[in-house]
């Protein structure tokens, strides 16, 4: 497995691997590596001739610096991890310096309303940092394709947007959720969860299916209400939103319209942990 801490080494690679028809798969991470990255990267190497990981924890992205400081850094695991999967991926684990050259700064971007709800809301400044991380690791790694979890949907539908309006040529591919047997999304927060709070965080998955189960035949006011209120009556979870939206807008819904594509998004706070699921709901 080849690994580069720089990106003037790691483009040179991949100048020097690259074939006419050849393409390169890139599946961007911010370590703590799980089944859910690793199943992205499988994706990617079955479609691609070249696959890179990049393992990069974005200060920009972080709203909350207490956040930063604690997201789990487990960079010998990942490699052990990525080794055991395919020696043929190409690793990129730069440092701060080697993204942001002395200033660690975000670009300020338009994505036309979507990054105003849910995330938006609660992490001012989350997607602007999103959006300077991808920007800039598409520059160096130029993926032909690039895999993203659909578990942080608002960023994919952001990621999709950026690459829209900056006419980059990377096909963005969300993939599905992957989750504990109790239902709990993979995440690289849940590292930060005791055993109990693990077993006890499947309530977030088994609320979404209790919701949409409800949406069929309830408004989104009503099961907005119903989930509030089972948050409300549990001690060790805090809510910070639920929202029903519109797929393709993120705009929430207020009347159901049968020709539009609804999600369920929810953001719960475990123990100083923040941790996020979304489910299709038609
Ligand atoms: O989803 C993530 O892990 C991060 O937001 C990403 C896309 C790697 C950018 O830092």
């Amino acid at each position: 497995m080849q690994i580069f801490n720089g990106k003037a080494a790691l483009m040179d690679f991949l100048k020097s691997i690259k074939t006419l028809n050849s393409t390169i798969g890139f599946v961007p991470t911010m370590g703590a590596l799980h089944q859910g990255h690793l199943s992205l990267m499988q994706q990617s190497l079955s479609e691609n001739q070249n696959t890179v990981v990049s393992i990069f924890v974005n200060p920009t992205q972080f709203n909350n610096p207490e956040d930063l400081l604690k997201y789990p850094r487990t960079l010998d695991q990942d490699i052990e991890k990525m080794a055991s999967l395919s020696p043929d991926l190409i690793v990129y684990a730069p440092s701060v310096d080697d993204i942001y050259e002395g200033k660690i700064l975000s670009q300020t971007f338009d994505f036309e309303g979507l990054e105003n709800q849910m995330e938006g809301k609660f992490r001012p400044g989350h997607f602007n940092g999103v959006g300077t991380i991808v920007k800039r690791l598409f520059e160096i790694v130029t993926p032909t394709n690039a895999y993203f979890g659909e578990k942080d949907f608002q960023q994919l539908q952001i990621v999709k947007k950026m690459v829209e309006k900056n006419n980059l040529a990377v096909n963005v591919i969300g993939c599905p959720i992957h989750r504990e047997k109790s239902g709990l999304a993979m995440s690289s927060r849940n590292e930060r969860l005791t055993e109990v709070e693990k077993k006890e965080a499947a309530l977030i998955y088994n609320t979404l299916i209790a919701a949409k189960e409800k949406f069929q035949s309830s408004s989104s006011k009503l099961v907005s209400d119903w989930v509030k209120k089972t948050f409300d009556e549990n001690n060790s979870f805090e809510l910070e939103y639920f929202q029903i939206a519109d797929e393709s807008t993120l705009l929430p819904c207020i009347r159901k319209n049968k020709n539009k594509k609804y999600r369920a998004f929810i953001a719960v706070i475990v123990n100083n942990i923040r941790l996020i699921d979304t489910i299709s709901l038609n």
